[in-house]
């Protein structure tokens, strides 16, 4: 590995950092260590424009996108850039904050309807008159009818429940879809933040004094959240979310009028030119530039972390979650009759998934079914991008069964068999990588990313 010195931090602009690392490596051919908090200071600060509109599992660090985006080596103004897995639009909101077009994909609806809210330039004095009446007509309701939460009563003090039913009716009251949608996802947000969940976990699961030592500070400290969270004012925490995301809409206002953000697919591996015509077919060679950070094998339950959220917006039923999480990449569900030894025609995986086979025949499935789907994911990004494109991933490695999962190195090869050419790769530490949490006792903390750039 080559490690990053001051130089790198130097240099005077985005393309020349970039000559100098395509350089490097064609010297060295060995990945170059880089830290973007150093490299770009200046976007330490989260909260940048609508980033923060809702919180989301192993969003991606603002910096990667900022870097690549701005940065005329890769793309130029009115491009169209596409993410594949596009979670809640980070590099779309980039890419339109750079003056490029943005199309994005992705299999979790809550993602897509926040990836849509962050891009989407609003009225902001509308907003507030909105916000205004919003919760007085809530307030107003006698009787509402509760949704169909799973497990309602657990997650939910009942003083909540009907309080959140009550918005949730205003909000469904109102006239214009795009309005709607920015208080969904103000909706959404809240819903966490009320529930008994562990706002330290992704998945939800119901914070527990009795897991800490009695009368130490953790105990005293969740037993208060419990007390606080049965007196809970619903109405005012959602006017406190709201009020926060119509500053950051407003910002919006900055970006080109020259260019748009839409997601267009709920699928990576298939990807439509519009995500209300399943028939469609986003066009050959139709992309100047994809960006990307997809899942990893088995390291985020991205359905399960938004189960609550996809219940109450009534984004799917209960019994369409199992469903949903079969179209994720990544996922670990799987039954035993399904379980069998894969090959994926990727020479080193292949090698490591036989061994992996004889040690745990589940493990090897998910991660060997994983990369037999990415490969698909690749294929079709490959297609839809214009000769001459880059193709940018953000990727980590994990360990399975103790092993080493070197995904990177997985997808690099497949990308090169289809003719693309590695022009870099750097690594960088991920600090706060947002809610990554020991997964099984299996499988390691996710603790370095991998950038790995492409050309077509
Ligand atoms: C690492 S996250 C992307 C996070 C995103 N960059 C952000 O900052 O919010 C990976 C995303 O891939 C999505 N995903 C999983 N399977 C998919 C598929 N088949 N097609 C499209 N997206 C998929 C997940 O729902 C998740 O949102």
């Amino acid at each position: 590995m080559v490690f990053m010195n001051k130089k790198l931090l130097e240099y005077e602009s985005n393309e020349k950092l970039t000559e100098y690392l395509i350089k490097e490596y064609s010297v060295s051919n060995a990945p170059i260590s880089i830290s973007f908090r150093d490299l770009l200071p200046q976007m330490n600060k989260s909260d940048r424009y609508t980033h923060l509109i809702h919180s989301y599992p192993a969003k991606l660090l603002v910096h990667i996108p900022y870097f690549f985006l701005n940065n005329f080596y890769f793309s130029k103004e009115r491009d169209t850039v596409l993410d594949p897995f596009c979670g809640t639009g980070t590099v779309l909101l980039e890419a339109n904050l750079a003056g490029r077009n943005a199309v994005g994909a992705d299999a979790n609806p809550l993602a897509r309807k926040i990836a849509s809210v962050k891009t989407q330039k609003l009225d902001n004095k509308y907003l507030e008159e909105i916000l205004a009446t919003l919760i007085c007509q809530a307030k107003q309701f006698q009787k509402v009818d509760l949704p169909n939460v799973r497990n309602r009563d657990f997650w939910f003090p009942f003083n909540t429940q009907i309080q959140l039913a009550k918005i949730l009716c205003a909000i469904n009251e109102l006239p214009d879809d795009k309005y709607k949608a920015f208080y969904e996802v103000c909706f959404s947000n809240c819903i966490k933040k009320v529930s008994y969940a562990d706002p330290r976990i992704a998945v939800p699961v119901k914070l527990n004094p009795d897991r800490f030592e009695k009368e130490g500070d953790r105990y005293k400290k969740i037993k208060k959240r419990l007390i606080d969270l049965d007196s809970l004012d619903v109405f005012e925490k959602f006017n406190t979310i709201c009020s926060e995301n119509i500053i950051r809409i407003k910002n919006l206002f900055e970006i080109s009028d020259n260019v748009s953000s839409h997601v267009i697919s709920e699928d990576a591996k298939v990807l439509t030119a519009s995500i209300n015509d399943k028939s469609s077919r986003l066009k050959d060679k139709s992309i100047d530039m994809i960006l990307t950070s997809p899942p990893y094998a088995g390291a985020q339950k991205y359905i399960r972390s938004s189960s609550l959220n996809l219940s109450w917006l009534g984004l799917t039923a209960n019994e369409d979650l199992k469903s949903l999480d079969k179209k994720s990449i990544g996922r670990e569900n799987y039954l035993l009759s399904e379980l069998k030894e894969i090959k994926t025609g990727i020479e080193s995986a292949d090698e490591l998934l036989s061994v992996l086979f004889n040690k745990n025949k589940l493990r090897a499935h998910i991660v060997g079914n994983y990369l037999l789907e990415m490969k698909e994911a690749l294929d079709e990004s490959i297609r839809v991008l214009k000769s001459g494109g880059y193709f940018i991933i953000v990727i980590g490695n994990n360990k399975v069964c103790d092993i080493e999962f070197n995904t990177q190195e997985y997808l690099t090869e497949y990308i090169q068999q289809k003719g693309l050419k590695l022009q870099f790769k750097l690594i960088d530490d991920i600090k706060s990588y947002g809610l990554m949490t020991k997964r099984n006792k299996t499988a390691d903390i996710i603790s370095r990313e991998w950038i790995l750039v492409f050309k077509k």
